[in-house]
């Protein structure tokens, strides 16, 4: 892309009605833009961030066996009189009616209308396990939308549902979304860490929501300092490898790590001193078994190995999928502006040009746009004619981890200027070299 070409709307000003890091830059970098409270459209550079993440969430899913659909974000307000959540719910369910008079809504969750689809085409338990998950938006009319994507009343999500005869076999499930879930926050560069939450009215054990902790986030939390030290790295998972995948949920969640809902103070001093942690984390996902209490409800039957009806084994597991644009960037920038891990990041490289107009300089930048379009990768060219100045400012803004500067005095010594976005650090490479760099960059 040339950013002559671009849709870059970046703002010189600080706006005002944004509190926290993340929504400023957001804002600043013309990533999105405010419709309504708690309503964003999503401009070419936020989108691009956001469809990154989507596809890393899609390749974990995937990889772990699950399969995604596409349900509405309308509903019918009839699925949920049978859950009877159409009642519990409460205000923050958008309720619609249509011009026939039928009460709809905008899914705040789907547990009904998955477990409705389930139910009309699942009889047997030899169709089991089963997952399906989508990535959709949904609408919670939060009573207090702030921080901009962080808590929004119109939100990406991606949610699984599962499917299961035993419990054993949910609970496997809810171990497959773990080790997912640590892998797909490893990529998009964050450390989400798993905590024991609360299981609400249904209670349980088995729910973990994972924090990325950061001074902003909306949650307490305490944990044992060691739970930082844990990484999923790139070890070989089988997701049908009921003990593996047990044993990472262990590995992942047996040292102390809570959010307030379940913090318990008299284990927590069980903890060497210097080991106890108080900080806050914002909440990117959460994992849930919660049983037959659909199945139950709406009738979601399968017919057991001996012929009789039992109702399905459920859990939900939700990732959200637009939040994580603004933790990714609370646990990652400077004064300057965003930092984007490699992985989320959307471009790979920008080009400044420091002359443009110059003829070895245009050439330069064009041969390098060639080569790093032919290894695969995006670059962002800035081929305005701007100050060098205005210039590295919108980069450093916006974020790229990448940059190389290209300029007629580097040229005559043969070499540009690769910089790092996240140490500051520059080295003079020839074009080629600087290409081979990046491009082996992302290779790893
Ligand atoms: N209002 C919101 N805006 C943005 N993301 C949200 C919002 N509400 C929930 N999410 C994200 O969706 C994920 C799954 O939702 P869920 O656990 O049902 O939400 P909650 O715990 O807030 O009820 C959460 O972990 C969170 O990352
Ligand atoms: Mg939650």
């Amino acid at each position: 892309m040339r950013l002559s070409r671009y849709f870059l709307p970046v703002l010189k000003e600080t706006p005002s009605e944004a509190q926290i890091v993340s929504h400023r830059y957001m804002l600043r970098a013309g990533m999105i833009k405010q419709q309504a409270a708690g309503i964003y459209s999503w401009l070419p550079l936020g989108f691009k961030v956001l469809r990154k993440i989507e596809d890393i969430v899609h390749e974990e899913q995937q990889r772990a066996g699950h399969i995604p659909l596409l349900m509405p974000t309308l509903q019918s307000a009839d699925l949920w009189r049978e859950s009877g959540r159409y009642d519990d719910y409460g205000e923050e369910m958008l309720r619609i009616t249509d011009r026939h008079g039928r009460d709809m809504l905008y899914g705040p969750t789907n547990e009904e209308m998955v477990t409705d689809i389930f139910r009309s085409h699942v009889s047997s338990y030899k169709d089991l396990p089963l997952t399906l998950y989508h990535i959709q938006w949904k609408f919670r009319d939060e009573i207090r939308p702030r921080f901009g994507v962080m808590r929004g009343r119109e939100f990406l999500m991606k949610d699984g549902y599962t499917f299961d005869l035993t419990k054993e076999d949910a609970l496997h499930a809810y171990n497959r979304h773990l080790v997912s879930y640590l892998r797909a926050y490893e990529r998009m560069g964050l450390q989400a860490i798993p905590m024991r939450a609360d299981g609400g009215p249904i209670g349980g054990d088995y729910t973990h929501e994972f924090l990325v902790l950061a001074e902003t986030g909306e949650s307490e939390v305490f944990y044992d300092s060691d739970v930082t030290d844990l990484t999923f790295g790139d070890r070989e998972i089988d997701y049908d490898d009921v003990a593996q995948c047990q044993g990472v949920l262990e590995e992942f969640t047996s040292r102390y790590a809570r959010t307030d809902e379940t913090h318990d103070e008299a284990l927590f001093n069980e903890i060497p001193e210097e080991r106890r942690r108080v900080a806050r984390g914002i909440e990117v996902g959460q994992i849930f078994y919660f049983g037959t209490k659909y199945s139950d409800s709406m009738g979601a039957t399968v017919q057991g190995p001996d012929g009789k009806p039992v109702p399905v084994e459920m859990g939900s597991h939700g990732i959200g999928v637009s939040r994580l644009l603004g933790a990714i960037i609370e646990a990652s920038h400077d004064d300057k502006g965003i930092i984007w891990p490699e992985g989320v990041t959307p471009f790979h490289c920008g080009i400044v040009n420091l002359k443009q107009g110059d003829e070895a300089a245009d050439g330069a930048c064009e041969a390098l746009y060639e080569q790093l379009t032919n290894a695969g990768l995006e670059p962002l060219y800035d081929d305005r004619k701007e100050r060098a100045g205005g210039k590295f400012a919108t980069m450093d803004l916006i974020g790229l981890p990448w940059r190389i500067t290209v300029g007629p005095r580097g040229l005559k010594n043969g070499v540009v200027e690769l910089t790092c976005r996240r140490t500051g650090e520059s080295e003079e490479l020839s074009p080629e070299a600087a290409v081979a760099k990046v491009v082996s960059i992302y290779a790893a």
